[in-house]
């Protein structure tokens, strides 16, 4: 697929590895939480009024956490400006006397959007410091983390996906057609909520009082059963549409990899939930239980990405063929062509 699009290579190696750095903060940010390093560095920007390391535990993860976030932030600044410059290579395009195909302009659209995500989470990890880490700005941190992480991944997916087409199925019979995409959808729309729920356990201060499943014990406070109970359900929903949307990839034949992560994911999640809940919430189970949803949340929202906007084939051939159908339809712009059949079902 880079044969025919000049240029992509690079730009989708930087976007998949800003993917990659920014689902290892999330992570990072958990161990700084769960390790109570929150206020390792007490002041915002620097620490301790240092740009180097401070010679302390807490204040070498905090300030980890921060460094990580800025290389991030430089590979979303690449991948917009990459992605904006894709846009304008053909001449046509740029003079407005071709609409731009419709996966290019969700790819920008995603990108601004991931620029937009990392200014406010930068300015939210500051007021999270400065507010002392009050459970409110510690919650709102968290959901806007995955929120930033789901972005990014998508654009990493649409930019993986270029010339790979949409066939209908496996042996790449029939021209890309409309599938709808609805169980995709909802099941990331599902997933963010239990983030947001299980932030809400965490933020209640109640996450080791509810010791036993499906329920918490008889005689639990409504303000311990309100958020257990309000995240235990909402993760049921999302498993089970995160487990049909993979379901329908693997029938379709559009992939096998992806839906087989995200079955498996969805299970180790439901353990490690159960887990963590029974054993009341020690550190290192909260942290397996945070990088395990980040990792579910990364490849359910890939799965939507493929789905919406450009579904794999499963054999290369099927590529090839539908690589030459794009470019026939775009009058051979190579960006135009890969882009437009990534996108072509969405
Ligand atoms: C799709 C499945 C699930 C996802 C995506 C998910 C996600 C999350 C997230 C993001 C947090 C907040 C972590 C933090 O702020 O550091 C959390 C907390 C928690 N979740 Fe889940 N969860 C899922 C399923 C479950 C299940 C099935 C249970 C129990 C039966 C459970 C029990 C807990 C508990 C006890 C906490 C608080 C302790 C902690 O921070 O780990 N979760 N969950």
């Amino acid at each position: 697929m880079d044969r025919k699009v000049p240029g992509t290579t690079i730009l989708r190696s930087v976007a998949v590895g800003t993917a990659a750095l920014t689902y290892l903060l999330v992570v990072l940010g958990s161990t700084v939480r769960v390790t109570k390093s929150g206020m390792g560095c007490p002041s915002w920007p620097l620490c301790y009024g240092h740009l180097g390391y401070v010679d302390r535990f807490h204040a070498i993860l905090e300030q980890s956490h921060r460094y990580l976030a800025s290389v991030v932030t430089i590979g979303i600044a690449v991948t917009a400006v990459g992605v904006e410059r894709l846009g304008g290579r053909s001449r046509s395009h740029r003079a407005g006397r071709r609409p731009q195909p419709k996966p290019y302009l969700a790819l920008r659209k995603l990108t601004r959007w991931s620029v937009v995500l990392v200014g406010v989470q930068v300015v939210l990890g500051a007021i999270t410091v400065f507010a002392h880490n009050a459970p409110v700005t510690v919650g709102v941190h968290l959901v806007a983390a995955f929120t930033l992480l789901g972005v990014v991944t998508a654009v990493a997916t649409v930019l993986t996906s270029i010339g790979r087409a949409p066939t209908g199925s496996s042996r790449g019979e029939g021209l890309p057609r409309r599938t709808g995409h609805k169980i995709e959808n909802w099941a990331v729309s599902a997933l963010l909520a239990t983030v947001a729920a299980g932030g809400f356990v965490v933020d209640s201060g109640v996450a080791a009082k509810c010791r036993s499943l499906p329920t918490c014990p008889s005689g639990s406070t409504v303000a311990v059963l309100t958020p257990h109970l309000l995240h235990r359900s909402l993760a049921a929903v999302a498993v089970a549409l995160v487990v049909g949307g993979a379901t329908k990839a693997l029938l379709r034949g559009w992939s096998k990899l992806l839906p087989v992560a995200v079955m498996s994911l969805a299970g180790l999640q439901l353990l490690a939930g159960a887990e963590v809940a029974i054993l009341g919430a020690p550190a290192v189970l909260q942290d397996l239980h945070l990088a395990l949803a980040a990792a579910l949340w990364v490849s359910a929202v890939a799965l939507a990405a493929q789905a919406n906007w450009g579904q794999l084939p499963a054999e290369r051939s099927d590529w090839t063929r539908h690589e030459s159908l794009s470019c026939d339809a775009t009058n051979g712009h190579p960006a135009g062509a890969a882009l437009g059949g990534a996108a072509s079902d969405g």
